[in-house]
């Protein structure tokens, strides 16, 4: 956030309108009752509105396709999304994906891309379903039981093996016992809020930090060494080797520094992300008999529109974030440099006109019009959007696949879960619980 920006008393007169209350009072909402704050927004303020969250100035909600539009389409030396995520610098590191922007964004964007390209994740696809089924396999059957953490167990585990390519159990566990302490450690709210207090530069000296930080570096710089001398590595799928062969536009290899700061970022944006939208898609399922029977028929056509459907309702991040470094005008109204837009995936989503219904869950809306590049939006878009898209997807279906064909599910407790907030994702306040028995059939 621009300071002078942060303590111009004019500034909030040049801004859209939004809540009167008190910063702090405004924070406290955002984090206890997100989804109420922002449809009484829309409702009271329209399309565009002004929140003031603590720490972070000034954001701007945009809840209008046209908008969103034009954010994602547009120049990216004005939209800066890395400088938004500089609380991630600790755990990410400075050569991260996220936290970078203009040039230096594109040309590590366009290292990584290929390696998550549609077509590859075929290849993944094997992987995937195995890990699935040895969880799916230890779930107790007959009680109340959260998915959430199972699904975790899940996208992790298909991490190490599709994006790490560690093969060896008996190098797998420790690495997984030190990435999961450093993940619990950054997830913890009391932290966040050291975060906030120390600055995220401070914090990434810390003793503390580093104490967790430093043995899942140690392992990973351990693996990328062993990688790069792997006789086989010209063959193999796994997106650090494909990494290891990347080279930049003059040539030169990425470093080990570079490859431990994006596969921390793959693992940080693409495990808790993926596994609590599959919570969200238990969740909406049991309570849908029907639409979880027409899964079991086998349709991939449907499956997949169970999966955007679900993103849709249930979308794990509400906003994504650009600040504008020059004034930029958007809807029609200049917006001053220095501020956050936030493109308003939850409220966009809502929309009655593009969504008919839009509270309900009903995948059959995806076979009758296709997901729109700014109107269906978990992903972000543009020149930011999620690099891990096709995989996220991909991974939802072969889970949810091999989850309805060997377990019958039902609810826990019949009423639907409500979203509540984890750091900054929204998951289902009861982890997804359902009972599980052994399908009939199966
Ligand atoms: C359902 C699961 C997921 C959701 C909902 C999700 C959502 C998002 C969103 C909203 C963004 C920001 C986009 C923007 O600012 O416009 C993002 C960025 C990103 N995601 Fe995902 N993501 C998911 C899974 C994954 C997976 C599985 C991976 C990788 C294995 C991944 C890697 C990334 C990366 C690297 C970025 C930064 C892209 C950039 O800045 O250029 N995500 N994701």
């Amino acid at each position: 956030m621009s300071t002078a920006l942060l303590n111009d008393p004019t500034a909030a007169d040049t801004l859209p309108p939004g809540p009167s209350a008190s910063r702090p009072r405004q924070t406290v909402r955002w984090i206890f009752r997100p989804g109420a704050m922002l449809e009484d927004c829309r409702r009271r303020y329209g399309d565009m509105f002004t929140l003031r969250i603590a720490h972070e100035g000034f954001w701007v909600f945009l809840a209008h396709p046209d908008m969103v539009k034009q954010v994602f389409t547009g120049d990216p030396r004005v939209l800066h999304a890395g400088e938004a995520n500089v609380v991630l610098l600790p755990m990410l590191g400075h050569h991260s994906l996220l936290l970078l922007d203009e040039a230096a964004h594109m040309s590590q964007r366009k290292l990584m891309l290929p390696s998550f390209h549609g077509e590859r994740m075929r290849g993944y696809e094997q992987v995937m379903a195995e890990v699935a089924r040895e969880e799916i396999g230890r779930w107790p059957l007959g009680e109340a039981h959260p998915v959430r953490p199972a699904m975790q167990r899940i996208t992790l585990e298909v991490i190490m093996r599709t994006v790490f390519g560690v093969q060896d159990e008996a190098r797998r566990r420790p690495l997984r016992e030190a990435l999961t302490a450093a993940i619990e450690w950054g997830s913890d709210p009391r932290r966040m809020a050291l975060l906030a207090s120390l600055g995220p530069r401070r914090v990434a000296e810390a003793r503390m930090f580093r104490r967790v930080r430093d043995p899942a570096d140690e392992l990973i710089y351990q693996e990328i060494r062993r990688r790069r001398e792997a006789p086989d590595l010209a063959e193999r799928e796994d997106v650090l080797s494909l990494l290891l062969q990347a080279r930049h536009e003059d040539g030169s290899p990425m470093t080990d520094e570079e490859l431990r700061d994006e596969l921390m970022t793959l693992l940080t944006a693409g495990h808790d992300t993926t596994a609590s939208s599959l919570a969200w898609a238990v969740e909406r399922l049991v309570r849908h008999p029907d639409k979880l029977e027409r899964l079991r028929d086998g349709d991939d056509e449907y499956l997949d529109a169970v999966c955007k459907e679900t993103l849709r309702l249930r979308p794990i991040l509400a906003l994504v974030l650009r600040r504008l470094t020059e004034p930029m005008e958007i809807g029609g109204r200049v917006l001053p440099a220095g501020v956050n837009v936030a493109p308003c995936i939850y409220l966009v989503h809502r929309r009655p006109d593009v969504y008919p219904e839009p509270l309900a869950f009903r995948p059959e809306r995806f076979l009758e019009q296709p997901a729109g590049t700014y109107t269906w939006i978990p992903f972000g878009g543009g020149v930011r959007r999620c690099l891990g898209a096709s995989f996220a997807l991909f991974e939802m279906k072969v889970v949810l696949r091999e989850l309805v064909t060997r377990l019958a599910l039902r609810p826990a407790d019949p009423r639907p879960e409500r979203i509540t907030r984890r750091t900054i994702t929204l998951v289902p306040d009861r982890g997804g619980t359902v009972v599980a028995e052994r399908r009939a059939a199966a």
